[in-house]
């Protein structure tokens, strides 16, 4: 079988509901990204970072897959096919892509902030103040912030590497390490853009740039994949 690599961004979510993060004036969801997004913003207002992500989660629980995120799954009947999504909501799983790494982490799971290694489930929206860890500290969201390490980016990149097909949807490519993801692609493989506002990308051989909505283009995407398989 061969394999498709998919990096997915915020775009894929957009017709689910949830905002992208800078098609509304650096305001993410209202809020200064610096103040809810990076490790001295949590050091700054734990309180205000835990309502915020709170509020992601309930609004997580609240939409559903689109189309984008279906034709993904149906992608697998005929591909290998791995989703690396820099996307911290859980729609990819909930559409059934049984392959999905999450390079920004996720919002449906908690990490100790004495041990990173520590890492929860949730079973509600709810993270409060004074929920612990085994060893007795602060949970917080298990997000990658702005400044820190993307602990998935080797794994990643590994599977870039292997891809025979590589789509890029719904991200503006301005935040690295991912958006470098795309040049680990072997010089051979056939690379697929897709987002309503096209990004800048090097060019390179075998690449279609297909500027719609996810739903539109990853359809088009789905036939002609489906016709070569
Ligand atoms: N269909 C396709 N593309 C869309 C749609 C849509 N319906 N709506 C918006 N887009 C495109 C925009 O044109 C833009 O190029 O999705 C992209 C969203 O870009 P960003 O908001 O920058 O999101 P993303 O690239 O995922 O951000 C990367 O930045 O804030 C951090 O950690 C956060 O993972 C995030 C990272």
């Amino acid at each position: 079988m061969k394999k498709i690599v998919v990096l997915s961004g915020a775009g894929i979510s957009a017709e689910s509901g949830i905002k992208t993060f800078r098609d509304s004036d650096g305001l993410w969801e209202g809020h200064d990204v610096m103040e809810v997004a990076t490790p001295e913003g949590w050091k700054k207002n734990q309180a205000l970072v835990l309502d915020f992500y709170n509020q992601r989660r309930k609004q997580a629980l609240s939409v559903k897959p689109n189309a984008a995120h279906y034709a993904l799954v149906e992608l697998e009947k005929h591909y290998d096919v791995t989703v690396i999504t820099q996307n911290v909501d859980n729609l990819h799983e909930k559409a059934g892509s049984s392959k999905v790494m999450h390079l920004h982490g996720e919002l449906f799971k908690t990490r100790s902030t004495f041990d990173e290694s520590l890492v929860y489930d949730m079973n509600g929206w709810e993270l409060k103040k004074g929920d612990k860890c085994e060893k007795g500290s602060q949970l917080r969201p298990h997000i990658v912030w702005f400044g820190e390490e993307v602990p998935m980016m080797d794994a990643a990149t590994k599977e870039a590497m292997k891809a025979d097909i590589f789509i890029v949807i719904g991200t503006s490519l301005v935040v690295y390490p991912a958006a470098g993801l795309v040049d680990f692609a072997p010089a051979t493989s056939k690379i697929y853009v897709v987002d309503q506002n096209m990004p800048y990308i090097s060019p390179r051989p075998n690449m279609i740039l297909i500027e719609e909505k996810a739903t539109i283009g990853m359809k088009k995407i789905l036939e002609e994949l489906i016709l070569a398989s």
